[in-house]
C-alpha cells in the first residue's frame, strides 16, 4: 500500500521534479519578504491554521465563492464549527482584537503562512497553498493603501520578477456600493437568464462579483454594465486622484480597471490586484489587496480602518522559473567525509562532529565504503571538499582532501581538521 499526497497539494522537496518547487528557491521569496516588509516596518504575526467559522462567515461574506463553496469546515469534538484557515486578514484582525492591540503602538503586520481553500485544483491553484500578506490596522490615509501597493511591488522586484502587472480600483464606501447593486441589479435583470449559474446566484447576493466573473457571458454583458466610477462620492473620487497620482509620482506603473472588485465582500475605497502582464484572462492573480474599513468592527473590534494585500507563494516561484530567472544556488555543504572501511568510519564520525562544531556543514558517507561512489554523492550534494580516509590515511593520521571546486587532490594532517579557521581553510585552498 502506498499513500499519495491529498488531491490539490504538493511536496516541497530537494530534487524536486519541477524547479519552483526547491526548497532553496521557497527560503529564498520568504528571506525577500521577511526583507522587503521589514523596510516598511512591518512585524511578524504567526497564527493559528483554524478558527472558529465564524471569524471568516462574518468576514468574508456567506456568499462568498472563499466562504461558501470552498472552506474546509468540520466540527471539532467540542462540537464548535471550525475552519482551516483560507486566508489571514480575518485570522490577523481577530488577534488584533483579541490582544487588545489597539491599545499598543504596532498597526502593520505581515504573515507568511498555509491558507487551505477546496478550489479547483489545477496548476496555480492548491488546495493548501502559501501566502504572504500585510494588513496595516487603524490608519485611514490614502498614503497607506500606496505603501501597501509599494511593498507588494517591491517584493516582487525583489525576487526578480519582471512581467507583472499591476491594477487598481476604487470601490467606494458602503453607501456607494448599495446604489452601484441597485443600479447593476436593474442593468442585469433583463438578462439575468444568460448569466453564469454563479452569476445569477450573486445577481441578489451581490452582484459586484458578477462584473469580474471570468465566464466568457458574463463578461460579454459586463462590458456595457455601469461603472462603479460614476457612482463614487466626492470624498471617494478625491481618494482615488491621489492614490493615482501618487503611483505615477512614486513611478510604481498601474492601469485602472474599473472593472476590478476582488473576491471577498469585506473590501471598499482601494482594490488592488497584480497579475502577470501575458495572462490575459486575469485567471491568476499573483497577489492583490484592498481597504477594509468596517471589518475590524464587524469583527467585534473598535471602528478602525484597514488595508493590506495577500500573494501566493507557489505563483512567486512558477512565475521566476517560467520567466528563467536567476534562481539561487543550491546551498554547497563544506566537507564530506568518506570513509574507506569500518574503523576509518569511526574515525571519520568524530572528524564529522568535530567539523560541525568549528561551524562547518559536514556529512559522511555511510552507504558502502566506496571512494567513487562517495565522490559521486559528494558532487550531487554541492560539497566543496570530499575527505577520504582510508587504511593508509588513518595509519599515517592523515587524509586525502579533494578541491571539488578547483579539482585538486593533496594528503594534509588529519590535525588541519581540528582547527579549520579561515587561515587553515585558506592552506587547504592553495
Ligand atoms: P485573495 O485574492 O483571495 O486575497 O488571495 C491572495 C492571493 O493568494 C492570490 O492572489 C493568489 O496568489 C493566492 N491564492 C489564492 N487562492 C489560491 C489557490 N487556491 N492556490 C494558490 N494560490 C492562491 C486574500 O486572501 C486577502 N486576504 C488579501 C488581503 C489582505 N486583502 C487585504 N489584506
Amino acid at each position: 500500500m502506498t499513500y499519495h499526497r491529498v488531491k490539490g497539494c504538493y511536496d516541497i522537496l530537494p530534487e524536486a521534479d519541477e524547479p519552483w518547487k526547491d526548497p532553496a528557491l521557497w527560503q529564498f521569496v520568504f528571506e525577500k519578504a521577511r526583507k522587503v516588509a521589514a523596510l516598511y516596518g512591518f512585524k511578524e504575526a504567526i497564527l493559528p491554521a483554524f478558527e472558529y467559522t465564524e471569524v471568516f462567515t462574518r468576514s468574508s461574506g456567506e456568499e462568498s465563492d472563499i466562504v461558501s463553496k470552498e472552506m474546509y469546515t468540520f466540527m471539532d469534538k467540542g462540537g464548535r464549527s471550525v475552519s482551516l484557515r483560507p486566508e489571514l486578514t480575518a485570522p490577523l484582525l481577530r488577534a488584533y482584537i483579541e490582544a487588545g492591540m489597539q491599545q499598543k503602538s504596532s498597526d502593520r503586520f505581515f504573515y507568511i503562512g498555509p491558507c487551505w481553500r477546496y478550489d479547483r485544483a489545477q496548476k496555480g491553484r492548491y488546495r493548501q497553498f502559501y501566502q504572504f500578506g500585510t494588513e496595516i490596522i487603524g490608519v485611514s490615509e490614502a498614503y497607506v493603501d500606496i505603501e501597501c501597493i509599494s511593498l507588494l511591488m517591491d517584493f516582487y522586484k525583489a525576487v526578480g520578477l519582471k512581467g507583472t502587472l499591476l491594477t487598481v480600483n476604487s470601490i467606494g464606501d458602503k453607501e456607494t456600493r448599495k446604489r452601484f447593486e441597485t443600479a447593476l441589479r436593474e442593468y442585469f435583470r433583463p438578462y439575468l437568464s444568460e448569466l453564469s449559474e454563479d452569476s445569477q446566484r450573486r445577481f441578489e447576493t451581490n452582484p459586484l462579483r458578477i462584473i469580474d466573473s471570468k465566464a466568457p457571458s458574463d463578461k460579454e454583458l459586463s462590458k456595457n454594465a455601469p461603472k462603479i466610477s460614476s457612482f463614487l462620492s466626492d470624498a471617494a473620487k478625491i481618494r482615488f486622484e491621489l492614490i493615482c497620482e501618487t503611483l505615477v509620482k512614486e513611478n510604481i506603473p498601474f492601469a485602472v480597471d474599473l472593472n476590478l472588485v476582488r473576491g471577498l465582500d469585506y473590501y471598499c475605497d482601494t482594490v488592488f490586484e497584480v497579475v502577470r502582464k501575458e495572462d490575459e484572462g486575469r485567471q491568476n492573480s499573483l497577489g492583490g489587496g484592498g481597504r477594509y474599513d468596517g471589518l475590524i468592527k464587524e469583527l467585534g473590534g473598535p471602528d478602525y480602518s484597514g488595508v493590506g494585500f495577500g500573494t501566493g507563494i507557489e505563483r512567486v516561484c512558477q512565475m521566476l522559473c517560467e520567466e528563467n530567472q536567476a534562481l539561487p544556488a543550491q546551498e554547497q555543504l563544506d566537507y564530506y567525509l568518506i570513509a574507506l572501511d569500518e574503523s576509518c568510519q569511526r574515525a571519520c564520525f568524530s572528524h564529522l562532529q568535530e567539523i560541525r562544531k568549528q561551524g562547518f556543514s559536514a556529512l559522511l558517507h555511510y552507504k558502502n565504503f566506496n571512494v567513487k561512489k562517495g565522490l559521486k554523492a559528494a558532487e550531487s550534494l554541492h560539497a566543496r571538499f570530499a575527505i577520504i580516509i582510508g587504511e593508509e590515511e588513518l595509519k599515517n593520521n592523515q587524509m586525502t582532501i579533494k578541491d571539488l571546486l578547483k579539482r585538486d587532490e593533496r594528503v594534509l594532517p588529519i590535525s588541519f581538521l581540528m582547527e579549520l579557521s579561515n587561515e587553515n581553510r585558506h592552506k587547504i585552498l592553495t
